[in-house]
């Protein structure tokens, strides 16, 4: 907490405790000129007010609340480096303390001190990290048949990829369906690995102001028809004079940059499976704003043992029913 909360809280809570106890203290005289037990000559319906005192069990209940705050007061963590005299953390300090433990296991590390933990996770490292080299020598291809690695890298999957791809790796928009074989930049071992290994970043460019309104809806019309949708055949017509402008990365035949042996990662545009969706709309979309989907590298966070592995089950995916290469 910033110390000017503190110092509110300081200032709030000694104003109550000092306004409680000259509250008692003033109801504690008698200040109405009669005596205790007689009436003070008021009478409502009847009833005559008499001046009685406050009820001892009232007063003392007081009392202890007064007690009870300046305990509590006293305990509390306040300004600069006062903790209270009981030694309290907030949540805040509770979060500050976990990451001061972390940096202390770093420095015991610094200082060749093996506290319990160190020792666990480091056995727990090199124990795992040797069941993951165990693989590293063997073929991806030879891997993707072999039902223990499939295991390690559906695991390795559902902890680092799922949560872009999909439990069952069958993706969402924008995010490739890993399961249909229909690749954007290659679904040979290597490919793969390679995609895993130092990520991928597509660059659609938008073309909005290229095409203005008309010509988007004339691209559009024509994009669709190379996947044999149903469009305005004067539309595809004046969209397809200009696809020249798309052929660069997606091919003269819309087929895509990898049926062309480019490595842009554009889609082919005519098999009717879709990275962001195949509607009107959606194209409509993608031709506007274009698209810059990004797949991260893994190689400094996985390592290449583990992508390794991640890469035989990836090749497999789109391959189920092989039972061997
Ligand atoms: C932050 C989201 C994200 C995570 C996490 C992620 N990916 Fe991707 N991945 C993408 C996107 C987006 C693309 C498509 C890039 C593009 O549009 O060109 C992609 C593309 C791919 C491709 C290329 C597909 C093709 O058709 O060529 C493969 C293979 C792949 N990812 C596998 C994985 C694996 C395995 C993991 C886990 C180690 C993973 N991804 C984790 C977002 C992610
Ligand atoms: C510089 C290369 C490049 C050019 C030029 C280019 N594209 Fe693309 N296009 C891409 C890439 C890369 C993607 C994939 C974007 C992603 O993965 O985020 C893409 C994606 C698309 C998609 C989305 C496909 C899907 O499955 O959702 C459509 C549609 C498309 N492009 C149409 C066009 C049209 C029409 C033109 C010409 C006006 C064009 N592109 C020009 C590289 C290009």
């Amino acid at each position: 907490m910033s110390s000017f909360w503190s110092a509110w809280i300081i200032v709030l809570t000694i104003a109550c405790i000092v306004f409680c106890a000259v509250i008692l203290t003033w109801n504690l005289k008698n200040h109405v000129g009669v005596k205790e037990g007689e009436s003070t000559g008021h009478e409502f319906d009847g009833i005559e007010e008499i001046n009685n005192p406050l009820p001892k069990w009232w007063t003392y209940m007081f009392y202890a609340t007064i007690v009870w705050s300046v305990y509590y007061f006293a305990a509390y963590p306040g300004l600069g480096n006062y903790k209270g005299f009981l030694n309290w953390t907030s949540s805040n300090q509770g979060i500050k303390s976990l990451a001061e433990s972390k940096a202390a296991v770093e420095q015991n590390k610094l200082d060749g001190k093996n506290v319990q933990l160190d020792r666990e996770y480091e056995a727990a490292n090199e124990t795992y990290a040797k069941e993951f080299a165990k693989y590293t020598s063997r073929d991806i291809l030879d891997l993707a048949y072999d039902p223990a690695a499939l295991k390690v890298g559906q695991r390795l999957f559902l902890q680092n990829c799922a949560q872009c791809h999909g439990s069952d790796a069958r993706g969402q928009r924008g995010f490739p369906n890993l399961t249909d074989d229909d690749w954007l930049y290659g679904g040979t071992p290597d490919k793969i690995k390679e995609t895993l290994l130092y990520g991928r970043k597509a660059a659609m460019p938008a073309w909005g102001e290229a095409l203005g309104e008309q010509g988007v809806k004339e691209m559009t019309a024509y994009v669709l028809s190379l996947s044999g949708r149903k469009v305005n055949d004067k539309d595809a017509a004046a969209g397809k004079a200009k696809f020249g402008m798309c052929a660069a990365c997606h091919g003269a035949d819309g087929k895509g940059s990898l049926a062309h042996n480019l490595p842009f990662g554009a889609p082919n545009l005519t098999d009717n499976t879709w990275l962001y969706g195949g509607s009107h709309g959606a194209v409509e979309e993608t031709l506007l704003k274009g698209r810059n989907g990004q797949m991260p590298a893994f190689k400094e966070i996985l390592g290449e043992d583990k992508i390794h592995i991640i890469s035989a089950y990836v090749y497999r995916l789109s391959r189920p029913e092989e039972s061997s290469k």
